[in-house]
């Protein structure tokens, strides 16, 4: 599949996907929405592919925000429609992805940008990072589950200085502040991702998937997540990739797992 947007590479069980707009800092433009919702669904169905990597190309931006010309002269319901569409295509889609998605950022993570990150598993960023919630200075508030994420990911009083202060925070302060899991330099940044990736590769890819679902079952306020727990815990034990582990550890050897 070809995309406009944004590019595509596969090596070694990864998927990297970059979205591909420099001149604009890579900012999420509708197209670009939907192309990386197909290029996802795509990976969902490909066995080889054991996670994703998102990335932005040039070393100046991961993504710099939603595409401000676009929603320039939205009404109240385009708006809305807009932040329901990106929850619903991306954002939620990304959190609940069967498989882990890592954010490398490369540069800024502003508004819809910082958004994309955080719905991601893990994130890594580069050492000229720069990360913020910018919208208030827009006339606007973060719409792509940035008010409610940034909040589970460095608490609720550092989530309210950076979204109504508008401010960036570099890598460093990202790191200390709980946003980030790795600061490292631009060179290494796709080595770092990759090398996370190698070992996500040898867990079972059944309960890699079952793991993100009772983690994210937790902060789903209709679930219970420790009723979810105990529920796919059982359910693990009906799997081969259970009985292959288990019998692999007992006969000292490494397992052989199929996702099963
Ligand atoms: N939407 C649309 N276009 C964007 C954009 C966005 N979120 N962010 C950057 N761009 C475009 C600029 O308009 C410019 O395009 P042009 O050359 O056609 O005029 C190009 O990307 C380069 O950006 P520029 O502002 O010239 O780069 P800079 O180095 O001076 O500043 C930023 C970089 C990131 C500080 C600045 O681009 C910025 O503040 N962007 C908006 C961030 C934001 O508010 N995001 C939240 C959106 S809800």
């Amino acid at each position: 599949m070809t995309f406009e947007n944004i590019l595509t590479s596969f090596e070694d069980k990864v998927l990297t996907i970059t979205l591909n707009r420099p001149e604009k800092l890579n900012a999420l433009n509708a197209k670009t929405i939907e192309e990386l919702h197909e290029a996802l669904i795509e990976a969902e169905n490909n066995k080889e592919i054991r996670a994703v990597i998102l990335t932005g190309s040039g070393n100046k931006s991961f993504v710099a925000g939603a595409d401000i010309a676009e929603f320039a002269n939205f009404s109240v319901a385009q708006g809305k429609q807009l932040a329901a569409t990106g929850h619903f295509k991306i954002f939620n889609f990304i959190e609940n992805y069967s498989k882990p998605v890592i954010a490398a950022i490369n540069g800024f993570a502003l508004g819809g940008g910082l958004e994309l990150a955080m719905c991601c598993h893990i994130r890594v960023a580069s050492e000229n990072a720069k990360m913020g919630l910018p919208e208030t200075s827009l006339g606007v508030i973060p719409g792509y589950g940035g008010t409610q994420r940034l909040a589970q990911l460095v608490g609720k009083g550092k989530a309210f200085e950076m979204i109504v202060t508008a401010d960036m925070l570099n890598a460093q302060d990202a790191y200390k502040w709980g946003l980030v899991n790795y600061v490292v330099t631009s060179e290494d940044l796709l080595t770092k991702c990759k090398e996370i990736v190698s070992k996500i590769a040898l867990r079972s890819p059944v309960a890699v998937k079952t793991a993100i679902r009772v983690i994210n079952a937790g902060y789903n306020h209709h679930l219970n997540g420790f009723d979810v727990e105990i529920e796919e815990f059982g359910k693990m034990f009906g799997t081969h990739d259970f009985k292959e582990g288990v019998k692999a550890f007992l006969e000292k050897r490494k397992p052989t797992f199929n996702g099963n």
